[in-house]
């Protein structure tokens, strides 16, 4: 086993774990991608502001999101078709998560149900909610969550169409996989990814199939999103979702102020900075150079979190230090998931918080609360000169 350092490690071991279909159903953005690659490299125009002599002692990563204590300020983001990147994937990144004391997100499409994942772990987890046309549908998943105990519903807001990757339409991306030559040929080099889903009976969409009507062909996920998602949201209809859920509510994939304003208004307790990891809308501005505008315009008012490229506890500093109060990982933990199971979620959770603690310790910081633009070197313009 090499030894592993640091995420990229895991990604490498991912890579050859997993069939490709899957691999690139994660390692990609839409389009030409522009966002998918800016979410990261644009964490890394920021520096850091080294200070020395101050007592670093004491050092603790731990914080809250949403009221709930948490180890690091990192929660696991909701990833569709996680079981399919390992067997039983979302009920092993949720034991992995619920060890390690961070949330986990379970997103609306994935493998293992919301039973399924409740009963396989011990504290309450995050539910992810797609907004859907179907009244009947997004009633009962929020019952559903309510029924498995969920401390908090996400709702995604930024994904009401599909956003294309070239890829998943070249590779047929579908759960199960379509048993095709090039499929096949693929598949019988990740033995251990095969023995894994030989050996479980989650390969569906859990929380979709024998849930929602008049769904055709669930194993595609264009054509379902297609078919059921909501292209007439709004924030009226935003509001009967709150009514819909009475316990804490976090609005996800705000990139501009005046969003953030109305995701305010219908009662949000938290909202999250996010493009969706660059799988949306491709030209869209990344997620950590969105954040100022959007904590000028609602930072005081409503808990801010961030996701979209954090590769590292570098980068979860940064987004912190900027004004989040919260980050989740999505990529990051999938990459370890892939290539060792929970073992590998435990084990990017641990890099991240490793990296965390010692940047830290040499910025003279010793808790997560008291990060500030101070400990960061901004570049002048850093959101952008755009035209008004
Ligand atoms: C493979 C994959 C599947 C995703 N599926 C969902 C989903 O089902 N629901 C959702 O709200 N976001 C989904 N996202 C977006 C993540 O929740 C999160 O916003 C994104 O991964 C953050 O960027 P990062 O991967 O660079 O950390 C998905 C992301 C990836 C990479």
């Amino acid at each position: 086993m090499p030894v592993i350092t640091n995420v990229d490690d895991l990604k490498r071991i991912y890579q050859r774990r997993v069939p490709r279909m899957f691999y690139d159903y994660c390692e990609s953005g839409s389009w030409t991608e522009q966002t998918f690659r800016e979410n990261t490299s644009d964490f890394d125009q920021i520096r850091l502001r080294q200070r020395v002599a101050l007592d670093m002692t004491g050092r603790s990563t731990a914080g809250q999101m949403i009221g709930q204590d948490v180890a690091m300020p990192v929660a696991l983001a909701p990833v569709g078709l996680t079981g399919m990147q390992h067997a039983d994937g979302e009920i092993k990144a949720a034991r992995a998560a619920e060890s390690f004391g961070v949330p986990f997100t379970l997103s609306t499409m994935s493998i293992c149900s919301i039973e399924d994942v409740a009963e396989n772990t011990s504290k309450p987890f995050w539910m992810q909610v797609y907004t859907l046309k179907d009244d009947d549908f997004m009633q009962r998943l929020f019952d559903r969550a309510k029924d498995a105990k969920c401390s908090a519903a996400v709702i995604t807001v930024d994904l009401q169409l599909l956003g294309q990757r070239h890829k998943d339409l070249k590779n047929g991306l579908s759960a199960p996989p379509k048993l095709t030559v090039k499929s096949i040929a693929d598949m019988m080099t990740k033995v251990q990814w095969g023995l894994g889903m030989l050996g479980t009976k989650r390969r569906f969409f859990g929380n979709i199939v024998g849930h929602a009507k008049g769904v055709k062909d669930p194993s595609s996920l264009g054509t379902w999103t297609a078919e059921a998602f909501d292209q007439a949201l709004d924030w009226d209809r935003i509001r009967q979702f709150r009514k819909m859920w009475d316990g804490p509510l976090i609005i996800k994939g705000i990139l501009d102020a005046e969003d953030a304003k109305q995701a305010l208004n219908v009662g949000a307790d938290a909202i999250i900075v996010s493009n969706h990891g660059g799988r949306q809308l491709d030209g869209a501005l990344s997620a950590i150079k969105s954040l100022p505008a959007i904590m000028d315009a609602v930072g005081d008012k409503i808990e801010v979190h961030l996701d979209s490229g954090i590769r590292s506890g570098q980068d979860v500093l940064k987004a912190l230090s900027m004004g989040a109060k919260g980050t989740y990982i999505g990529r990051a933990y999938i990459y370890g998931l892939g290539a060792m199971g929970e073992a590998g979620v435990t084990k990017s959770l641990e890099l991240i918080q490793k990296e965390l603690e010692t940047t830290m310790g040499l910025c003279g910081v010793t808790s997560v609360d008291t990060l500030s633009r101070d400990n960061l070197l901004v570049p002048q313009g850093f959101e952008g000169n755009w035209q008004d």
